[in-house]
């Protein structure tokens, strides 16, 4: 099946999201979007999927022209979708989830729930996804969440399919396996529409690749150009890709956790006798393989955690047992792998969110009035220096673009007066104009004498952050090694081999 967008536009008031925007996908093809945070990536594709109605322009498919009223129709042509923020209902199993799915199509009934696990567990064999279909969606991993999006998707047939930046949760590992799934469907004929911000993948799986700015196609790019190549052309000026670090200037022991430990409500052990320390001005990335208990150990130094045992002491002071605002308050920075969950509240202004958890008290608050002035002030400061795109200040957050809404969390974090900061996937969905811009800013922090935890599944951004690196791996510390070590000896550790030499 052909998809054909002819001359899309999509305004949000007098935001241009899509200007005319064409674009075709040929059956078996891999199709790249590649494009800034903002751009009108995921604004196009959600025109395609029937959630936004298109001010102008006309989808076709195998040259005849559609219209569809909602995902519905959509998905009755055969056009699937894998969202970037999961769209599955928290409280239900995978299985009812995927029934969910399928009942909106207009086939209610059609698939019992006997049927859907049957499916889910099809279909999770086939791509090795490992999904059991009785599991609730809330209580898995956000990488499992993923999967199960896009079982989902595989689970009605879909003839297009559009990914919009599915590997954001994946571990490297999953990264290489969704790869080749994308590879097979192709080669059955499905045509691909792949948004992502990695140029690693964009390079490893694009048939071609189309760029868009601001709203605008600038371009078609090869899929044997340069990383360099590509974000010139996405960002429209040369991107610096690495960041300038000096070697740290390391201060006392400043973050000492010992024996951490979290055992889950089901009584499993998440997390295992965790031990580390973290001194001033140091940079200890946390890598590992999503799901190995990098969640539970950040969640844990926040007091987000139930059933947590040992010790984590910061400037000498026990964070263990205490609630979640006196930690804040004590200048513990957060950024939550889930921004949508635990990092906005997306009904807010973008100058609300930025206050977020400072509304009790000082700089922006005092007896009980906000001081708006400062407030917005500061809020256009961020806005400028983070280049969120963004209408103004008072947008509110949850119409902000992936990306931005990372960037927002981020300025928010680092933005307060900080004795430790914790940050994980701090650059999840973060375009590559403003990673490097991010990475420095963390890096800033440590420079001011601050004790950084960064987690990331990422290994690129593993080796431009870390002064040390420690590698979880089934919740236990495999080892705590030089930022320098090698990618291939990093790899055997987050599969749970100890590496030769150690750091002390
Ligand atoms: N529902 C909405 N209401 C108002 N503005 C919106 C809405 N959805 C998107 N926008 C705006 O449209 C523009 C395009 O956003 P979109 O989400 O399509 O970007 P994107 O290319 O997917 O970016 P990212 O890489 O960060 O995901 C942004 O300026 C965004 O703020
Ligand atoms: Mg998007």
């Amino acid at each position: 099946m052909q998809l054909a967008l002819r001359d899309i536009t999509k305004r949000f008031g007098s935001l241009v999201a899509n200007d005319h925007i064409s674009l075709t996908v040929e059956p078996g093809e891999i199709h790249c979007l590649l494009g800034e945070n903002g751009a009108g990536k995921s604004t196009l594709m959600n025109v395609l999927y029937g959630l936004y109605t298109a001010d102008e322009g006309s989808i076709e498919l195998d040259g005849v022209e559609q219209h569809f009223d909602g995902p519905g129709d959509a998905i009755a042509a055969g056009i699937g979708m894998v969202h970037q923020h999961f769209m599955l209902v928290p409280v239900f199993t995978v299985a009812e989830n995927v029934m969910l799915g399928n009942e909106s199509t207009g086939f209610a009934g059609s698939l019992d729930l006997g049927a859907a696990r049957a499916r889910v567990r099809e279909i999770s064999e086939r791509f090795g996804f490992h999904v059991d279909p009785d599991a609730v969606v809330e209580e898995l991993p956000v990488g499992v969440q993923q999967r199960v999006e896009i079982i989902k998707a595989l689970s009605r047939d879909a003839r297009v399919l559009v990914f919009d930046e599915p590997t954001a949760v994946l571990t490297p590992q999953e990264t290489d396996e969704l790869m080749a799934i994308m590879r097979q469907l192709a080669e059955s004929g499905v045509g691909i529409v792949f948004i992502t911000h990695k140029l690693r993948e964009v390079r490893a799986v694009a048939d071609r690749i189309t760029v868009i700015r601001l709203g605008k196609v600038v371009g078609e790019a090869s899929p044997t150009a340069s990383n360099n190549e590509l974000a010139a052309l996405m960002v429209g000026r040369e991107v610096e890709l690495t960041v300038q670090k000096q070697p740290p200037t390391l201060g006392d022991e400043a973050l000492v956790v010992e024996g951490l430990t979290v055992v889950d409500a089901a009584g499993i052990t998440q997390l295992d006798g965790v031990s580390f320390t973290v001194r001033a001005g140091e940079i200890l990335a946390v890598a590992g393989v999503q799901g190995n208990g990098q969640t539970e150990l950040t969640e844990a130094l926040l007091g987000l955690q139930d059933g947590v045992r040992g010790s984590a002491r910061l400037d000498g002071q026990e964070l263990v047992g205490r609630s979640v605002r006196k930690i804040l308050d004590a200048g513990v920075g957060f950024v939550p792998e889930d921004r949508q969950v635990d990092g906005l509240v997306g009904t807010f202004t973008i100058a609300e969110n930025l206050m977020l958890d400072r509304s009790f008290g000082k700089p922006f608050v005092s007896t009980g009035t906000v001081n708006q002035s400062l407030l917005r002030r500061f809020a256009e400061e961020k806005l400028a220096e983070y280049d969120v795109r963004a209408p103004g200040i008072s947008t509110p957050a949850g119409s902000l673009s992936g990306g931005n809404q990372q960037k927002v969390v981020v300025a928010r974090e680092l933005s307060k007066d900080l004795r430790l900061l914790v940050a994980a996937q701090p650059t999840r969905g973060v375009d590559v104009g403003s990673i490097e811009f991010i990475h420095s800013q963390i890096v800033a922090t440590r420079d001011s004498g601050v004790p950084v935890v960064v987690v990331s599944t990422e290994l690129d951004e593993v080796a431009a952050l870390a002064d040390r690196i420690m590698v979880l791996y089934r919740g236990k510390v495999v080892g705590i090694v030089p930022a320098d070590t090698p990618r291939d000896v990093l790899g055997l550790m987050m599969a749970g081999e100890r590496p030769a030499e150690e750091v002390a």
